[in-house]
């Protein structure tokens, strides 16, 4: 096992080196940015220290690991003469939350009113969107994915999908992903949801 804290640079870079070790010349194919954090604060109860602590795991945090894995992924890329974009060729699959999408905040929005959260998500869609342009060029994919509402320490016991039924969704989904779906919003059966 490797860790990696999204939130620091140098332990950013350290697994970087430590995964380009363990994959030798062969590159990383898929980087599946999980990690996230949540915050229930409210127009009323939030605060600058609250967003930016939420902002910095998951929103620069995805961003800047994606940067520094940028080089395993061409390399990828490269290496696999494989027709279109794949996430058995190189990806990148941001782990995001229908919170995020701004168009069905209309009608979600008072179920769940968690600015840092939704905003922190909904930034996370446009650094998704913008990798999947500008990475393009190097035939590496990009594509949101909201998982669902999973009973995680984040969904909590409520939830109604088990982990195992939310995973091995979204694993049959990447395993179908192509061009088609890059700069995608998906839901964990691959449906499309609005940004
Ligand atoms: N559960 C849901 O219903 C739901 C719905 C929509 C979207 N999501 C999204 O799905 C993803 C996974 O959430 P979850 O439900 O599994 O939440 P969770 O149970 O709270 O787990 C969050 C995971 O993120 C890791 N993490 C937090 N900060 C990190 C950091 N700075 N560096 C590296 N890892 C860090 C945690 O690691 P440690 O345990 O080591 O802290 C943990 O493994 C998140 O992006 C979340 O926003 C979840």
């Amino acid at each position: 096992m490797i860790e990696l804290d999204v939130t620091d640079s140098a332990n950013i870079q350290k697994a970087v080196e430590a995964v380009e070790t363990s994959l030798g010349t062969t590159g990383l194919n898929l980087l599946i940015n999980n990690a996230g954090i949540n915050s229930y604060a409210t127009l009323e109860t939030l605060t600058a220290e609250d967003m930016m602590a939420v902002f910095r795991t998951n929103v620069v945090g995805p961003l800047l690991v994606s940067k520094a894995f940028l080089p395993s992924l061409k390399k990828a890329a490269q290496a696999l003469h494989l027709e279109g974009m794949s996430c058995n060729k190189a990806a990148i699959v941001n782990i995001t939350s229908l919170l995020g999408s701004i168009q069905l905040s209309r009608e979600n929005f008072t179920r769940a009113p968690m600015y840092p959260y939704r905003l922190s998500k909904a930034a996370l869609n446009m650094a998704s969107m913008c990798l999947s342009e500008d990475l393009k060029q190097y035939q590496i994919l990009c594509t949101a994915v909201h998982p669902g509402w999973v009973q995680t320490d984040m969904g909590g016991m409520e939830a109604p999908m088990p982990v195992t039924d939310s995973v091995s969704s979204i694993l049959k989904v990447l395993s179908s992903l192509s061009q088609r779906e890059t700069g995608k919003f998906l839901d964990w059966e691959g449906k499309e949801i609005d940004w």
